[in-house]
């Protein structure tokens, strides 16, 4: 059974801007998020509570939180990798909190300096802080689908992390596609087995696109019982630690894709691209995404001048 109704949350504040070149000033984030705000989103990663000196492009993420105006019906989410992050989101009264953490051993010790064993001991002590508050634990499992450094990552071990985590109380899981090594029969392969055994679960996919498989992707875990989807504007995006990073699926893509299959997504495609439009100046880069450049599908041109 595939759904009528998905939604979309936009990660490119966070998982784009990170590795952008160049920092993004903190008024353009807000400005970006705002316009995002506006756009019927479900959600958006606003950005990351990690260390300045890992994450430089995203050091002024209080600034950012403080500065946005939250749009009632949206949901503001922050990574976090330690307690230290889960202390300074809850500061900011964030609404979900993103845990994440790595399937890989290597891309955990590379990107966040803790196996996947050492992370679930930190996110004990984190649902510890959270206890209490209304804000919403999801956890994001990095390199599900496939390690840079190690190739393959067993089924098994994604689905062990993910009865952990949920032991620990988190209540919502991410799998996530760090650099598109993904194709779609895994995905919805393990996709539909994550569902199977934990039917309730709010299960988010989030994809990159840096082997052209990310719409291919999101329609496998679609076609099995996702509904949720990371994405980011403009396909910006990628993780600075995983090598051969690049962006997320890109979220007017995604839209528009699954608006012209008249799967309701809650977007206003237009208001998307609009917002879109602004990050080549707010980059100073053009930005993957396809509609941006071709229109939606629904777009005429006037017959060649001999056919009139
Ligand atoms: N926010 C701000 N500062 C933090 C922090 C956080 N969440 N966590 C640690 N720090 C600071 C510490 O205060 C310390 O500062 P000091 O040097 O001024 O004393 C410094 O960072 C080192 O702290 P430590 O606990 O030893 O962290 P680490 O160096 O082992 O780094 C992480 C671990 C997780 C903090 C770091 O690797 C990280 O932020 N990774 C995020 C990577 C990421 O976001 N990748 C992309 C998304 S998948
Ligand atoms: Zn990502």
């Amino acid at each position: 059974m595939t759904a009528n109704r998905i939604t979309v949350h936009d990660v490119a504040p966070r998982d784009g801007l990170q590795i952008e070149a160049r920092f993004v000033p903190t008024e353009d984030k807000i400005r970006l998020i705002d316009a995002l705000s506006r756009t019927g989103l479900a959600k958006i990663e606003a950005t990351s509570f990690t260390s300045p000196k890992a994450i430089p492009n995203l050091r002024d993420a209080e600034e950012v939180m403080r500065g946005i105006e939250r749009v009632a019906g949206v949901g503001y989410v922050v990574l976090v990798p330690n307690e230290k992050g889960a202390e300074r989101a809850l500061a900011c009264g964030v609404d979900e909190i993103n845990l994440v953490l790595s399937a890989s051993d290597s891309h955990g010790l590379a990107n966040l300096r803790m196996t996947a064993e050492q992370s679930l001991e930190r996110f004990t002590n984190i649902l510890g802080i959270t206890k209490g508050s209304e804000v919403f634990v999801n956890a994001s499992i990095s390199t599900a689908f496939g390690c840079p450094f190690e190739g393959n990552v067993p089924f098994k071990r994604v689905l062990s992390i993910t009865e952990r985590l949920l032991a620990l109380g988190v209540q919502g899981i991410t799998l996530c596609d760090t650099t598109g090594m993904a194709n779609p029969r895994q995905v919805a392969d393990l996709c539909r087995e994550t569902l199977n055994r934990w039917p309730w679960l709010p299960l988010t996919l989030h994809v990159h696109d840096t082997r052209g498989m990310g719409l291919a992707n999101t329609l496998a875990a679609w076609q099995n019982g996702v509904t949720r989807f990371d994405a980011a504007l403009g396909g910006l995006g990628g993780c600075p630690y995983a090598p051969g990073a690049s962006g997320n699926v890109c979220s007017e893509d995604l839209v528009h894709m699954f608006a012209q299959m008249g799967v309701e997504t809650g977007v206003d495609l237009e208001r998307l691209v609009a917002a879109a439009e602004m990050l080549p100046a707010m980059i100073g880069h053009e930005v993957p995404g396809q509609v941006i450049k071709a229109g939606t599908s629904n777009r005429r041109y006037p017959l060649p001048a001999g056919l009139r």
